[in-house]
């Protein structure tokens, strides 16, 4: 399908990332895998550890020439780095870029001042980067860009695909969906977006925002093809998503902390419709000057919902679950109107996989599997609230990247481009 095409994947290293690379790779496109690793650091900083063990870059690549036969390309890039980003333009050419590669918890991005500056300064300078080299290198390539369904908030309408109408003292035009963002982590993608929007209209440059839901599932067609090709299965209050850690406290015999009331209502989709939707929004181009905004999920539901869902699947399993509410330490409506649209990616040839047909085989029976890695204090309380930052339980030290972003004089300086991850 792909053949001959030459795409980028930055944040080849990650979660969806890996997952993504492996698929372009296998429907025959040239994948340049790129990461600067930093998640592996920001878990050393937090404590924190995938529990589905994955291999190194270098021998997840091996891994999947030898049983594929298809190459992919490895390369260290910190997207931050402006050389470096123009550098790996010069070097593909290539016919799209996906940009998965930023700073991606919300709690993360809640702990302090240090945290918030991180994940804006660093997600806002990739996301620049990349429009730069497109516009200057690569001029026809098409950036596929991760954004969120947290960008909208819960608003008390129906949340369309990235534009609304809207008739204004007799006048009508199509506008940008209102954003009301719950952390300084979903706002980093709302300012994303609109620099996006704006590079689409003044350069021209052809550009897909995906407002993702949230992902869950732990394997691909790909990825069962051999143990070493795994992807990251983050479980822990940082990290982790609600339904990754409702399975990992089940397997481990404690109860499913509910956040609050468990009425915040939300869109999810499986990791194998992830990595179909990547596909499709690269085999079906934005236009030059043309800003596209898919909702990307396949079903919404509400936190006690899940929990309650996956109570049900463990039982046809003989396997028991008991479910408590826990004080929210986010500020969240806990029950709230939620619709939202996903169709265009529908009509673009997305065939969905549904959480409850799913459910067992991609996520409980691994999370069985592997539930002597469990550990136990990155999994019961929050150890960070919105309004205070960190808690007592938060596990983190310091962090080296952190001493480079400091206060706004030290970004003035900007030593956080040309050092970070170099
Ligand atoms: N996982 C989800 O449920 C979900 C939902 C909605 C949106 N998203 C978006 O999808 C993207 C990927 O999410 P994920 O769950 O795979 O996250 P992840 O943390 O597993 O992967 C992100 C990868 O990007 C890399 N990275 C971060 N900063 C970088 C930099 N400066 N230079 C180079 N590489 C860098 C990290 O090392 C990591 O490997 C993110 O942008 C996230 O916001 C994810």
């Amino acid at each position: 399908m792909g053949t001959g095409r030459t795409v980028i994947v930055f944040g080849a290293d990650g979660y969806l990332g890996w997952a993504t690379a492996l698929h372009l790779s296998q429907v025959g496109f040239t994948v340049i895998a790129a990461d600067n690793l930093i998640r592996r650091s920001w878990d050393r900083e937090c404590g924190t550890d995938t529990l589905i063990p994955i291999r190194s870059m270098p021998e997840r690549v091996r891994a999947w020439r030898e049983v594929s036969g298809n190459e992919m390309l490895w390369r260290r890039v910190d997207i931050r780095n402006p050389k470096a980003v123009n550098a790996l333009f010069m070097e593909f050419q290539p016919d799209a870029v996906v940009h998965f590669a930023e700073q991606r918890s919300a709690p993360f991005s809640m702990v302090d001042q240090d945290h918030s500056l991180l994940t804006q300064v660093g997600n806002l300078t990739g996301t620049i980067n990349l429009l730069y080299a497109i516009r200057d290198i690569a001029p026809d390539c098409h950036l596929v860009k991760l954004g969120t369904m947290g960008e909208y908030g819960t608003p008390n309408i129906d949340i369309e695909e990235g534009f609304i109408e809207i008739t204004h003292n007799g006048r009508t035009d199509r506008l940008p969906y209102p954003k009301q963002a719950g952390s300084f982590y979903h706002l980093s993608k709302v300012h994303d977006s609109h620099n996006i929007h704006f590079a689409s209209r003044v350069w021209g440059i052809r550009a897909t925002d995906l407002n993702q839901g949230v992902v869950y599932g732990c394997t691909t067609d790909e990825i069962a093809m051999d143990r070493r090709l795994a992807t990251r299965f983050d479980y822990d209050t940082i990290w982790g998503t609600a339904l990754n850690r409702f399975c990992a406290q089940a397997a481990v015999n404690q109860p499913i902390t509910v956040y609050g009331k468990g009425g915040q209502t939300r869109g999810f989709l499986d990791i194998r419709d992830t990595v179909e939707c990547i596909r499709i929004s690269i085999e079906h181009p934005a236009e030059p000057h043309e800003f596209r905004v898919f909702n990307q999920f396949t079903e919404q539901f509400s936190v006690q919902q899940l929990a309650t869902l996956i109570a049900e699947a463990r039982k046809e399993h003989g396997l028991a679950t008991s479910i408590d509410h826990v004080a929210n330490p986010r500020i969240e409506q806990e029950e709230h109107y939620y619709n939202a649209k996903h169709q265009a990616l529908i009509d673009l040839g997305l065939q969905p996989h549904l959480l409850r047909s799913t459910l067992l085989d991609s996520v409980i029976a691994t999370v069985e599997h592997w539930k002597k890695r469990v550990d136990l204090d990155l999994l019961l309380r929050p150890s960070v609230d919105w309004k205070k930052g960190r808690n007592l339980n938060w596990k983190g030290a310091s962090h080296p990247h952190l001493t480079q972003v400091r206060s706004t004089d030290s970004l003035r300086e900007a030593p956080l481009i040309a050092r970070v991850g170099s």
